[in-house]
């Protein structure tokens, strides 16, 4: 064979990655998998830092890549290497050909980075690790369109950049879309008739503030946060007897404004807190939500596991961090140990679930039956740090503590009274408090992220080393510190603050800050009820069971009884109120991405899958929502179909059809019914797209 056809053959043969190889996506994805556990900022092995491009090349002792030759890398080398005691990872699968021709094609290519990388800072520098302080609220040049602080942060990062602000969006569809984010129903007609009379933004914000069905939006979103499902999962997936005055207890708090920072300690310890009350009570349900096993192979270890879901739960839902992840190994990404771990295990220790064998038992407080742990003994049994996270290898006792990266020193806890250890409250009072550098950050990430579709912090649940840096960090703290000492942690000043902002009010482009986005399914179901003029507005109470299609339940060994479906106007409530079985999770739910019910949803995924499609359109609930639309449309608007048409665009989309829109339905009704078209209505984009 001549050179310069073998060339060509050899080049065929190397993995096509080669080719086209990319630092960022593929060099430091493969390094932060694989190497960085030992090798970055948190744990230096050999010196050696592969978390960053200019770490790289540095080396630890001696250097390991020599760009543009990767036959004499070290780093080559030792992947390569055949003795198992020289070859790295050490521990796990060997790196694939693939991801060491991925490695070797860009030290060959000169080993290139990005200047402008940041290297990741020692942990105890970590920007969320560090007290909230108050930064100055920087003096924009077009100081005119200026509304309130928010904006100015933003316009003077536009500056900065040399970009100008987007253009307001117009005032039907501010309506429209600040009505379904904080309530999650479209503006009725009455209130599209009075707003066009009154076009005041600002009231109609307050007035929907103080609307029972603000609760039922903005409780669900922190339902997701908390894991709420009314059944246990696995096996028998038994119901939680009660759990819904857990998701009451919610919508109610939301909807009083109940300070936040008291909003967690109840959470976390109503039964302990000097003013306890029968709802403060109801509200340590979120320690029971989890999902699990009533009848466990393994009971000791089923323990640790239920231990581990409230420990992680609340690492997440608060703190922003993924401490779970000590569990079995101190932390590889995040500067926290086993011991940090094992040492909130010991503040939840104490909790017993009530339970006679299988059958869970509930608590009762006042003559009312609550889903609630409770501590049998106020004096606290030893916890012991596992290694492994193995209940039978335990290692040193170790007694309450927080996360020791976050303190300069540990809270103090208190001693027990006569009914409880108080460690929780003691823990819920560091969480709440305002010196904590996570919660309020956290917090206002997450308000932040509901109303724009991305939060400051892109991972809600991760405010650690391996989570997003904030696109605005000045005015992440400012709202922080502002939400804990102006607005007193009141949600609804925070909802009031970003609404009323500029920032908020522009048009969704794909430059402004608020984004296009899917409603969640609730948001969608509950407009479709709205719409077609089915909404049970009744409250609170037991969950009903929206119908499952018999196909569904087919593969379930009692498909009689596993499911019974509430009758249609029960099961027209708002879907906050809709029955989550974990193990059976209503099939319109499921398709339209409901959140994850074992483990905290930061935040709803958005998939575009064909299910959805069908769902939507062929789905029993939409036939019969479009069927009783069509009557409403009818009985509203009588036989003339222009005004039909125009009734169901001002309805469903809150404005008047265009003139090509309603000689397009005209055309479609002289061929198909009114029940068809209002299918195709309840499916338009706008319908589940807000501007
Ligand atoms: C579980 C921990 C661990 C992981 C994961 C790990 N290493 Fe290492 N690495 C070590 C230890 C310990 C040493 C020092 C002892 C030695 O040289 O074997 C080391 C040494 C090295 C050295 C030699 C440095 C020198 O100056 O002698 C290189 C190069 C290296 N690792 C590359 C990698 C790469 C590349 C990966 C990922 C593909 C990786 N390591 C993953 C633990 C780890
Ligand atoms: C139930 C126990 C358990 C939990 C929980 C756990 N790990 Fe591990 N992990 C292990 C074991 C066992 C190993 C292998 C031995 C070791 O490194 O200690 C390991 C190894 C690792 C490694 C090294 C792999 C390599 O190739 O070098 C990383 C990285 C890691 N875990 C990350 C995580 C992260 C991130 C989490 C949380 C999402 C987590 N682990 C939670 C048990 C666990």
């Amino acid at each position: 064979m001549r050179p310069t056809l073998a060339l060509l053959i050899g080049f065929w043969l190397l993995p096509s990655s080669v080719f086209a190889v990319d630092y960022e996506h593929d060099v430091r994805t493969l390094l932060k998998e694989r190497c960085i556990s030992c090798h970055g900022a948190v744990k230096q092995e050999a010196d050696l830092r592969l978390d960053a491009g200019a770490l790289i090349l540095k080396g630890g002792g001696q250097p390991v890549v020599m760009p543009g030759n990767s036959g004499d890398s070290l780093l080559i080398q030792r992947v390569l290497a055949e003795d198992e005691s020289e070859r790295m990872p050490p521990e796990g699968a060997r790196l694939s050909p693939d991801q060491i021709a991925v490695l070797r094609a860009w030290i060959d290519r000169g080993a290139i980075y990005p200047t402008d990388e940041i290297i990741p800072p020692r942990p105890a520098d970590h920007w969320s690790f560090q007290p909230i302080q108050r930064p100055d609220v920087p003096a924009a040049m077009q100081s005119s369109w200026v509304r309130n602080e928010i904006d100015a942060f933003v316009l003077a990062d536009l500056e900065r950049r040399n970009l100008a602000p987007e253009p307001a969006a117009s005032p039907t569809a501010l309506l429209r879309r600040v009505t379904l984010d904080l309530i999650g129903l479209p503006p009725t007609l009455a209130e599209q008739q009075a707003f066009s009379e009154q076009p005041d933004l600002t009231a109609v914000i307050e007035s929907l503030l103080q609307r029972p069905e603000y609760g039922e939006r903005w409780g669900r979103h922190w339902l997701d946060v908390v894991r709420y499902a009314d059944s246990n999962g696995y096996e028998r997936d038994a119901e939680k007897p009660f759990v819904w005055r857990y998701r009451d207890y919610v919508i109610e708090s939301l909807n009083q404004d109940k300070p936040f920072d008291r909003f967690i300690m109840e959470q976390l310890a109503g039964d302990e807190l000097p003013d306890r009350t029968l709802e403060s009570r109801i509200a340590t349900g979120f320690l029971r939500l989890g999902h699990w096993d009533d009848e466990p192979a393994d009971p000791q270890a089923d323990r640790y596991d239920q231990l581990d879901d409230i420990v992680s739960t609340t690492g997440q839902a608060f703190l922003g961090l993924t401490i779970g992840c000590a569990r079995c190994h101190d932390h590889k990404f995040e500067p926290l140990s086993a011991r940090d771990y094992y040492s909130l295990v010991a503040v939840f220790n104490p909790l017993e679930r009530p339970q006679a064998g299988r059958t869970e038992k509930t608590v009762m407080v006042d003559d009312v039956e609550i889903y609630a742990w409770r501590e049998p003994d106020a004096i606290a049994p030893e916890t012991y740090l596992l290694k492994r996270g193995s209940p039978t290898n335990p290692g040193e006792r170790v007694t309450p503590a927080v996360p020791a990266i976050l303190v300069a020193h540990q809270p103090a806890f208190a001693e027990p009274d006569e009914q409880t250890s108080q460690r929780r409250l003691s823990l819920a009072r560091w969480i709440a408090s305002a010196e904590n550098p996570l919660t309020a950050r956290v917090l206002v990430n997450r308000v932040w992220q509901q109303h724009f579709g991305q939060g400051l912090v892109t991972t809600a649940n991760d405010f650690g080393l391996m989570g997003s840096v904030p696109s605005h960090p000045e005015l992440l703290d400012w709202l922080a510190h502002w939400f804990m000492h102006d607005a007193g942690w009141s949600l609804k000043k925070l909802h009031r603050l970003i609404l009323t902002s500029q920032t908020w009010q522009q048009a969704k482009t794909p430059n402004s800050l608020v984004r296009y986005r899917r409603l969640e399914v609730e948001a969608i179901r509950d407009s479709m009820l709205a719409v077609s003029g089915q909404l049970n507005p009744q409250r609170s109470g037991p969950a009903f069971k929206p119908p499952i299609p018999a196909a569904a339940l087919e593969a379930n060994s009692d498909k009689e009884k596993v499911w019974q479906a509430s009758p249609e106007p029960e099961a027209s409530r708002r879907s906050v109120y809709a029955f989550i079985k974990r193990g059976l999770v209503v099939p319109l739910f499921e398709s339209l991405d409901l959140a994850d019910t074992v483990s905290s949803c930061p935040q709803r995924q958005v998939t575009t899958v064909a299910p959805q499609a069908l769902t939507l359109f062929n789905g029993e609930f939409s036939i019969q929502q479009a069927t009783h639309f069509a009557e409403r449309l009818r009985r509203e608007a009588g036989d003339d179909p222009i005004a039909q048409i125009q009734r169901a665009w001002q309805l469903a989309l809150c404005r008047e059809p265009s003139s090509a829109e309603q000689e397009l339905m005209q055309q479609f009704l002289r061929e198909e019914s009114l029940e068809q078209m209002c299918r195709v209505v309840l499916n338009l984009n706008e319908f589940v797209y807000p501007e």
